[in-house]
């Protein structure tokens, strides 16, 4: 089956052009590394409406998979988990439990990231922090898990 996926970069900055976004094209490159897809691309502010109809839109467009990267941590601004939540179907914790854990042996500061992921329509979406390295760890933590729960997002039949 193949995973098709939308990236969407979290980040006032990056979205207003004050700076370059990183986290973005890192992903994409792991995503296409594993032999994903990437149909779909997105820079938006940190607010919750923006986020919520970029992913929507994003899996209306076919996207199996969708990874946004930003306003996982205790900014002001940072409400990413929050937007996922309030139109998500189901949450799976064992993303976030491992992508913390997993980060922990990197750097202490990984306990600040409130990374998840969510069914939201037919998409398995996965919160990664800001940072470039970051996103592209946390995502190769749980890289493994993926093609089987967006089979089961997207209704494919499989064997388990
Ligand atoms: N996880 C990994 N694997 N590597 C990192 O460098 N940075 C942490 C954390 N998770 C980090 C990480 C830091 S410094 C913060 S503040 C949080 O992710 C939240 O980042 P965000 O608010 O940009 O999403």
């Amino acid at each position: 089956m193949q995973i098709t996926v939308g990236i969407i970069t979290v980040s006032d900055r990056a979205s207003a052009g004050e700076y370059k976004d990183l986290g973005g094209p890192a992903l994409k490159e792991t995503a296409q590394k594993a032999g994903w897809q990437v149909l779909c691309e997105a820079i938006v502010p940190d607010e919750a409406a923006r986020i919520q109809e970029t992913i929507r839109s994003f899996s209306q467009q076919g996207c199996g998979l969708i990874l946004a990267t930003g306003g996982t941590g205790i900014g002001p601004r940072d409400v990413t988990p929050e937007a996922i939540r309030a139109i998500m179907r189901v949450e799976l914790p064992g993303f976030g439990e491992v992508m913390r854990a997993e980060s922990m042996k990197i750097t202490p500061n990984a306990i600040l990231s409130r990374s998840l992921a969510a069914i939201v329509d037919l998409s398995l979406v996965i919160a990664l922090p800001g940072k470039p390295s970051g996103a592209v760890e946390c995502l190769g933590f749980v890289e493994g898990a993926v093609p089987h729960a967006v089979a089961l997002a997207q209704r494919t039949p499989t064997s388990c």
